[in-house]
């Protein structure tokens, strides 16, 4: 649960880097089948092999996949799995006689990556602006985003309808024949902090592209491998997507490796029409990182820690809670399973957020590292430049005294950000 720093210094893991870590920093279990690995096949190009753990992965991660999923396209990491995801759902119209489809649908305040196609697909305006002469037109709609998008008076279920319709509308403005995704991930991590969708919302939203024959596209990349309780985040949603990404938590950090799963609708056109998806990477099913993930797969069922993130989340949530409700500059404490995350505000009646030429997040980040607490803060909440937030994942194993040293860590590291960016900056 800890790393520890060349002068000595121990530092609790609450994020996991960034949702990365979900076994910690020293699980024996994955190190020693990745050196068993490297003792028999480290690494042969897929253009001339497969390898076994990369076939048994497929396997496992198949085995438990949302219905429908089929086959799975490894990569080295979560932005390299959003352009795959892409890429194949592009192609799988070309295979399917229906070229004209080109746009893609995203959300704002979303993050998919940094390189160029899921920069574009991503709806964070402060990580697009200086690249945006470079970025493929990706047409955003509303994040489900209840704290600030739900108005007053609202239920769950009239706003998930009102974000559908939203959809809908943009779908019916592009021209439906020319849509290819809509791509969202389903609890929105870095740039909004773990915001769950309301109830229902997700089924709308496969309704609507289902109705205009457009791909539902979901990154798991940061809230996917038993993050929230599940292996899959959708699970909880009762909605299967045409392609989920996965990253960070599939290698644990172990080994670099992401993954773009895909259904069986999707496979099928590409091998009945060129047989080939036009993609690749030289690291692709990398066997070394396949192993490490595999075992990675076994300690989280072998040792119940799916069990733990339901347990233990839940548990955090609790004394998150108990701590800083009625805070005045604690807007949202929202989350699941290991996935939390608490809005700061200026103002917590109107919501109204610190000037962001505080850096308040970055502050915290510092008090808190001083503090001996790794969490993940971040600006731009609100609209990718105003607002702050921290998101904390802490890894799987976590227990309760490392909850509560969690809590009174980040307590401490908010007073003495606040102390020096007074309430009414
Ligand atoms: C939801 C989501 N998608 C994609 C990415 C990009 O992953 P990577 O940094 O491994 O390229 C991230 C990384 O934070 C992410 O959170």
């Amino acid at each position: 649960m800890y790393l520890v720093d060349a002068a000595g210094r121990r530092y609790l893991d609450a994020c996991g880097g960034a949702a990365v870590s979900c076994l910690g920093h020293s699980d024996r279990s994955v190190i020693d089948a990745i050196k068993a690995q490297l003792d028999r096949l480290p690494y042969a190009h897929t253009s001339f092999f497969t390898n076994e753990p990369m076939e048994a992965l497929a396997d496992d991660l198949i085995a438990h996949a949302p219905s429908g999923m089929s086959h799975v396209y490894f990569v080295s990491g979560g932005s390299e799995a959003v352009e795959a995801a892409l890429k194949m759902a592009r192609q799988y119209f070309v295979e399917i006689r229906q070229p004209q489809r080109r746009h893609v649908i995203a959300r704002l305040q979303s993050y998919h990556g940094n390189t160029l196609g899921a920069l574009a697909t991503g709806g964070n305006i402060g990580r697009r602006k200086q690249y945006a002469p470079l970025l493929f037109p990706v047409q955003h709609v509303a994040p489900c985003y209840a704290y600030r998008g739900k108005q007053p008076g609202e239920s769950d279920e009239a706003y998930g309808t009102r974000l559908a319709d939203e959809l809908d509308v943009a779908i019916r403005a592009l021209g439906p024949e020319s849509v290819i995704a809509f791509c969202a991930e389903t609890v929105v991590g870095a740039t909004l902090g773990a915001v769950v969708p309301v109830p229902g919302y997700f089924h709308k939203i496969r309704e609507v592209c289902s109705r205009h024959g457009v791909l539902l596209i979901l990154d798991e990349v940061m809230c996917g491998m038993g993050r929230t309780g599940t292996l899959y985040a959708c699970e909880q949603e009762d909605v299967a997507p045409d392609i989920v990404c996965v990253a960070k938590g599939l290698g644990a950090g172990y080994q670099p490796i992401g993954a773009a799963i895909v259904s069986e609708r999707l496979v099928e056109a590409i091998r009945k029409g060129t047989g080939f998806f036009q993609h690749g990477h030289t690291y692709l099913g990398h066997a070394a990182a396949c192993a490490g993930a595999l075992a990675v797969q076994h300690a989280i069922r072998d040792r119940d820690l799916l069990g733990n993130v339901r347990r233990m989340g839940e548990l955090l949530g609790q004394k998150l809670r108990t701590r800083f409700v009625g805070h005045p500059n604690v807007g949202d404490m929202r989350g699941r399973g290991l996935f939390w995350g608490v809005e700061l505000v200026r103002d917590r009646e109107t919501k109204e957020a610190f000037d962001p030429a505080l850096r308040v997040h970055s502050r915290l980040k510092a008090q808190a590292m001083d503090l001996g607490l790794m969490c993940y803060p971040m600006g731009g909440t609100v609209d990718g430049e105003r607002g702050d937030h921290v998101l904390l994942a802490p890894p799987f194993i976590i227990e309760t005294g490392h909850a509560d040293e969690i809590v009174e860590k980040l307590a401490a590291a908010l007073d003495r950000t606040l102390a020096t960016a007074p309430a009414g900056s």
